[in-house]
């Protein structure tokens, strides 16, 4: 299977404190990979150099067969690499739909204010993001808080919305922090079903999460990060049981 995702090499410090020291890995196209390993492993650093938020101090980054080390969040989104937050980001005064219409792709050099002003074309286009922003809403149950604004949601609402969000940009692939995390039960039962029917669509998946069950329910491939390096990649059955990984959560070896 071809990688959709490939990460080679990648060292990053902060003030001269190494986060990331030489993270390797692939994600295969058309899975679900989970991002696993102890606080402060690099999870969260990885994600921000792949998705274009933070540069690397070395190493690469391929995205479909292309090196896009370095590029810019929006330029990853227009090749289909998106992300969600830990937390929503965003303007807490915007409604649900107005939040999904500002991440709407746009044609090259075109501002929102423009955007909404140029005239027929514009509006056609509008009207095919609103439809689009219309039928995620529908589509992860959050069409009767189109009109709500964000800050009234649940924490779990807040993660669907992130969800939404990044469909918004058409995307091959989405990394998720933490996508499901302080979310109650049943609500994050609804998110891993969502996550498993945009997967059978054809989009990778590439998830950070604590939550070992799900892990175990959700990703096919797992990658084990401690200390700012790739542990171990495989199974979730092959990585457990995987000495190093049990040192690494245990602290000592089973
Ligand atoms: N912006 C930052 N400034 C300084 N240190 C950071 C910053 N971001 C992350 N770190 C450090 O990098 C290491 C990895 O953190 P992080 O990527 O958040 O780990 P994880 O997500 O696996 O818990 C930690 O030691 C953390 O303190
Ligand atoms: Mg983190």
């Amino acid at each position: 299977m071809s990688a959709a995702l490939e990460v080679h090499g990648i060292t990053r410090s902060f003030f001269g404190v190494a986060a990331l020291r030489g993270v390797r890995f692939a994600v295969p196209e058309g899975s679900i990979t989970g991002l696993i390993g102890p606080n402060g492993a690099g999870k969260s650093t990885l994600l921000n150099v792949v998705s274009g938020l933070l540069r690397p101090d070395g190493g690469t980054v391929r995205f479909l067969g292309d090196e896009v080390t370095g590029f810019a969040p929006h330029r990853l989104a227009a090749r289909g690499l998106t992300r969600t937050f830990q937390v929503a980001r965003g303007f807490p005064r915007m409604s649900v739909f107005q939040h999904f219409m500002l991440y709407g792709p746009r044609q090259p050099g075109e501002g929102l204010l423009q955007g909404l002003f140029r005239g027929a074309a514009a509006r056609r286009r509008e009207e095919e993001l609103a439809e689009r922003a219309l039928g995620i809403a529908r589509r992860l149950r959050l069409a009767p808080l189109l009109d709500a604004p964000v800050t009234a949601l649940s924490g779990g609402q807040k993660k669907l919305v992130e969800i939404g969000r990044t469909l918004m940009a058409e995307p091959r692939m989405i990394l998720l922090d933490e996508p499901m995390a302080g979310v109650n039960p049943s609500l994050g039962a609804e998110i891993a079903a969502h996550l498993q029917s945009l997967n059978a669509e054809g989009i990778t998946l590439c998830l950070v999460e604590h939550d070992m069950p799900l892990i175990r329910q959700l990703c096919g491939h797992v990658v084990v990060m401690a200390e700012g390096r790739t542990l171990v990649t495989g199974s979730f059955d092959e990585v457990v049981a995987h000495p190093e990984v049990q040192e690494a959560y245990l602290g000592h070896r089973a």
